[in-house]
């Protein structure tokens, strides 16, 4: 499967022209490959920073697909965004061991502390939150991710910490600084 980063700089104000032209020249790579479809909505996803209804709509006429079987894959897929998500993305394991172990408090602290619902981003762009099922991480339940950085035996009142070591690192630093916490 394609590795899903980003291939140019129009995260922020995108560039709307530019990543199609770089989306067209992928759908062309990938157009005779079979299973295509989940690599080039990944490699799209890492051009625009989530999928807009347009790049949907150029993977569906370029791979020769329905809008609506493009569209339900996207659907299907918990790491596909068709909304655009903030700096840092928030994700909370509900998986067994994380959810007997506190995960849902520790998810609830999360939504109190940043003011914002599961699947929402935060009005400075700066947090995204959604959920997830297991990340091999069940021996030090309950976790969550930030980015790419792993958090175990997470404790709902410090929360708050977690988050705000992100508000100022640029991202990918707290990455490479640590990449696993406990
Ligand atoms: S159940 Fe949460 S990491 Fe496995």
């Amino acid at each position: 499967m394609a590795e899903s980063k980003h291939l140019c700089d129009c995260q922020q104000q995108v560039d709307e022209v530019k990543c199609l032209k770089r989306l067209d020249v992928v759908i062309k790579e990938y157009r005779e490959k079979p299973g295509a479809l989940i690599p080039v909505l990944q490699i799209a996803q890492g051009l625009f920073g989530y999928l807009p209804e347009v790049a949907l709509k150029r993977i569906s006429l370029g791979l020769d697909k329905s809008y609506s079987e493009v569209a339900g894959v996207v659907g299907f897929y918990s790491f596909f965004s068709t909304v655009p998500r903030g700096r840092n993305l928030i994700r909370v394991c509900l998986g067994t061991a994380c959810y007997v172990r506190g995960g849902k408090q520790v998810l609830e602290a999360i939504k109190k502390h940043l003011g914002i619902d599961v699947g929402q981003t935060t009005p400075d762009k700066l947090f995204s939150l959604e959920v997830a099922r297991c990340f091999g991480a069940c021996g030090l339940a309950p976790a969550i991710t930030v980015n790419d950085d792993v958090h175990q035996r997470v404790k709902s009142a410090k929360v708050h910490e977690i988050i705000n070591s992100y508000r100022k690192v640029p991202k990918g630093k707290a990455a490479r600084q640590k990449r696993v916490k406990s």
